[in-house]
């Protein structure tokens, strides 16, 4: 197994590129501010409904201007196909955290939910799969990854998830 040090050497090595959606959010900037430290190609996806442009500007504040420099930021919607597909072209890697929390939300306006938590996650997950790169993506309690469309459990091997055993928390 790769451990979380070995991974801070190899990356800025072997620079990738990663897609993080939900980028102006509390766990999409950090991710943001992580890559780029490491030195990697970052493109931010977010539509702004709940994440703030802050948080975005104070990971530039963070990082080095040539790190910044590597950032490509994408205002859009995941619910959007083309733009799914826009923003995976050339990612190696795609870190999913574009989603509409809270229940009391999705209780007052399902439609709104289920637009960016279900179809705007398919439509990441079509551009992934096409684009051929590797998704892990945020969910309650957990976080698992999907290599190529197929989904692999906290329990599933990782012998054939390409570079995916690169990203530590692939567990339950
Ligand atoms: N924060 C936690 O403690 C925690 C714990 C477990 C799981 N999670 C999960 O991790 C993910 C991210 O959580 P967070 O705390 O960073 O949430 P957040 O609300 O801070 O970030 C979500 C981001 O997604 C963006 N977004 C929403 N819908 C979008 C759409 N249709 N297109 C593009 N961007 C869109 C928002 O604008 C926001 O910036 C969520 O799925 C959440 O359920 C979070």
């Amino acid at each position: 197994m790769t451990t979380y040090p070995e991974i801070q050497v190899a990356l800025p090595a072997a620079p990738r590129r990663w897609l993080i959606t939900g980028a102006a959010g509390f766990i999409g900037s950090h991710l943001v501010e992580t890559l780029l430290r490491l030195d990697q190609a970052v493109v931010a996806l977010d539509n702004f409904a709940t994440g703030h442009r802050q948080n975005l500007e104070q990971v530039r504040d963070l990082v080095s201007a040539t790190q910044w420099a590597r950032c490509t930021f994408i205002e859009g919607d995941i619910t959007q196909l083309d733009t799914c597909r826009r923003a995976c072209a050339g990612a190696d890697y795609v870190l999913h955290q574009a989603a509409l929390g809270s229940v009391p939300r999705s209780v007052a306006d399902p439609v709104a939910s289920h637009d960016s938590n279900v179809s705007g996650f398919l439509n990441l997950l079509l551009a992934a799969r096409d684009a051929q790169g590797a998704v892990a993506f945020a969910e309650p309690q957990r976080i698992r990854a999907a290599v190529d469309g197929v989904m692999m459990g906290p329990d599933a091997p990782l012998s054939g998830a390409r570079e995916v055993a690169l990203f530590p928390p692939v567990t339950g």
